[in-house]
């Protein structure tokens, strides 16, 4: 497509199969020269990463729960690959049992678990990520828009997303004199395994399709194209934001 990334390595977080977010992303950015790696949460997330990846010595295992597996981690990207250009962090998990019904259900350790793998993990990740990151560099993340609504059944995790979002305007500010923007894409909402684990989802999706623009949801390559963008030398000055990738459902 292009030469957009060219020279950029690029740690990429949270593929778990073709439908993912981020392997839209890594199309995109592989589509305009990016190299990339690809970090794992378990054994059974690389079976069906290896499908979409076969350079076995690109997949490294990360679970963003345990401090001492992104350490590790990334030191083993650094030795194998050296420094990188970015990380894109497209991780989020909250139980079943918290996405659904009313918010005054949510149990203590629900919400906990929800902040902790969907929004601590960006701090995390940037806190560790330091050392492996170049001057310049940039990150990314993926928010939904119940950061801001109130929308049905999500419950815990419009809450991990509004904390997700505040963690990028604060790490945009500590990260910039390392070089390294942080920024978000708020996508549309998209078939894929997490969005099965919220209670309706199938209405959420239809309701989100009716209000695009063209009544059609936006897919994973088109938020991928805002990624490739967030992730180049073109977005220098784009820094702390969030960037809505779905197609106007936001507007109405
Ligand atoms: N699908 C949507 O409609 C939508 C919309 C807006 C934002 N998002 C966000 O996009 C991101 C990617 O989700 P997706 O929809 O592509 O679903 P997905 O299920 O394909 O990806 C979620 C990823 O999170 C990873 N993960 C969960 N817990 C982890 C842990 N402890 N350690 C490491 N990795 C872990 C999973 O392994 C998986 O790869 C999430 O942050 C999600 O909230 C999704």
């Amino acid at each position: 497509m292009s030469d957009l990334l060219k020279g950029k390595k690029i740690l990429v977080m949270g593929v778990a199969n073709k439908r993912s977010i981020a392997w839209g992303c890594s199309q995109m950015m592989m589509e305009n020269g990016a190299e990339l790696i690809f970090t794992y949460q378990n054994d059974r997330i690389k079976k069906s990463l290896s499908r979409l990846v076969s350079e076995e010595e690109k997949l490294v295992e990360c679970d963003v729960s345990d401090d001492a597996s992104i350490e590790n981690a990334f030191k083993l990207v650094n030795e194998r690959f050296g420094k990188v250009d970015g990380i894109l962090h497209a991780i989020a998990f909250a139980n079943k049992e918290e996405l659904g019904g009313e918010i005054m259900q949510a149990s203590r350790e629900g919400y906990a678990l929800a902040q902790d793998i969907s929004a601590y993990s960006l701090i995390a990740v940037a806190k560790y990520g330091r050392e492996i990151l170049n001057d310049p560099s940039s990150i990314v993340t993926l928010t939904y828009f119940g950061s801001e609504r109130a929308i049905p059944n999500y419950n815990v995790m419009g809450v991990a997303k509004a904390s997700l979002e505040a963690s990028v305007r604060y790490l945009a500010r500590d990260m910039a004199k390392y070089g390294t923007r942080v920024n978000a894409i708020s996508a549309g909402a998209i078939k894929t395994l997490a969005v099965t684990g919220i209670k309706g989802h199938s209405e959420l999706l239809k309701m989100s399709e009716e209000r695009t623009v063209d009544g059609e949801s936006v897919t994973i390559r088109e938020v991928g194209g805002t990624c490739a963008f967030l992730m180049s030398d073109l977005s220098i000055g784009v820094v702390g934001d969030v960037i809505y990738v779905d197609k106007g459902v936001h507007l109405i």
